[in-house]
């Protein structure tokens, strides 16, 4: 079987290239490098010993997509490229929705007119705003997102919803992930965040490794054990292998499909910080800040129905995702460009 991964240069989607290798499919990357550099492409073939043939292209840019889909012809796209900060995406809302809408109907175009009508597209928990209840299931209402970035996956999750009801030829996977954190353990592909990281785990690498002086930890009075916010994190790893067996109900012409990809436990960030200190053996200075717009107190999944239906579970837990984030890190302190 023959894969496009868009966005297969960014975090995620390296990860998940190389899991596809390892599972014998050939994967064809496009990535416009916007957030990632084609190192991590190089990398890829470091760990994997097989080629990925790389296509520096924007997914708005239709001609030069329908060029790739003349010339390969895919089984599935794996779709990762999207522009993610939420910070960013509410100062810069028209950039948002334009990359993320207007590229992913680009490249369904495209599709539908090369006749490819498999996808499995990168959707994040955010969808589900401030749950009711945890630990949340799929059948959960999606709730009101906070942010221009979150609104785009709750858009795109009802056009691919609406695109798969109007046409039952269509096959999509919505996957949404939980907190991915950590990279492979060789080291040599990881998260590699612009300028000041605004996510917990770079953040964290990055106070151990001296760019930031400490952790400011977003706020200790929500209604949790330690006060601190309770995400369910997961090893990207183990998100990279969700996508590997997501591909079977692709197979198995299932229509439309959603899971979750989280651990179904949740950790404080203190907890992190803590297991973080511990198992690398560095210190973490940190000191508590207000808390910061938008977040919630407690985000965990229920893992159940991925592991029932796609037999997917996440295997490591939060000491393995602080011992490879930090392994990534230190023996590339300046990311990709180190
Ligand atoms: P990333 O920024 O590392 O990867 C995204 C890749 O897409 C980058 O390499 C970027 O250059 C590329 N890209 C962006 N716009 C493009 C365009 N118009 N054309 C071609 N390439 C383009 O991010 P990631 O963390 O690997 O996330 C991958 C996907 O998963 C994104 O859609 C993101 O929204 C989603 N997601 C991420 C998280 C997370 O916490 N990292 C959580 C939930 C969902
Ligand atoms: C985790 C916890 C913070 C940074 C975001 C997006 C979400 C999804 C994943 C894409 C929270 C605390 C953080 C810091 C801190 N992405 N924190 N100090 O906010 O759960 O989710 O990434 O879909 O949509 O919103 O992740 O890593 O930013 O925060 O105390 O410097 O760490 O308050 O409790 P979040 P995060």
């Amino acid at each position: 079987m023959k894969i496009l991964v868009t966005g297969g240069a960014g975090y995620i989607g390296s990860h998940t290239v190389v899991e596809l290798q390892n599972a014998g499919y050939d994967v064809v990357v496009v990535d416009n490098l916007c957030n990632s550099s084609e190192k991590s492409i190089e990398r890829i073939f470091q760990i994997t010993k097989k080629k990925v043939k790389f296509f520096k292209v924007d997914i708005l840019d239709k001609e030069a997509l329908s060029k790739i889909f003349d010339s390969e012809h895919f089984d599935c796209v794996i779709h990762f490229a999207g522009l993610k900060a939420v910070g960013e995406s509410v100062k810069q809302p028209w950039r948002y929705y334009h990359n993320n809408i207007c590229g992913t109907l680009t490249l369904l175009e495209v599709m539908e007119s090369h006749n490819v009508k498999n996808i499995i597209f990168s959707s994040s928990a955010t969808v589900y705003g401030n749950p009711a209840t945890v630990p949340i299931t799929e059948e959960c209402p999606k709730g009101q997102c906070t942010n221009p970035y979150g609104w785009t996956k709750y858009m795109l999750e009802q056009i691919l919803t609406d695109i798969q009801n109007a046409d039952k030829s269509w096959n999509v996977v919505l996957l949404r992930y939980f907190n991915p954190i950590g990279a492979h353990q060789s080291g040599l592909i990881g998260e590699d965040p612009n300028g000041i990281p605004n996510n917990l785990m770079p953040y964290i690498t990055q106070v151990a490794v001296g760019k930031q002086k400490e952790l400011g930890v977003f706020g200790n009075t929500y209604n949790t054990p330690d006060g601190t916010g309770v995400r369910d994190y997961i090893h990207v790893v183990d998100l990279a292998k969700g996508h590997v067996k997501a591909l079977q109900k692709i197979k198995e012409n299932s229509g439309l499909s959603i899971y979750n990809l989280g651990t179904g436990k949740g950790y404080s960030v203190l907890e992190i910080v803590n297991t973080f200190q511990k198992v690398n053996d560095v210190k973490i200075p940190y000191s508590i800040k207000p808390k910061r717009d938008g977040d919630i107190a407690i985000c965990y999944s229920s893992a159940e129905k991925a592991k029932k239906e796609l037999g997917w579970k996440a295997e490591h837990g939060i000491e393995d995702m602080c011992r490879d984030a930090w392994n990534w890190q230190k023996n590339n302190p300046n990311g990709f460009k180190s």
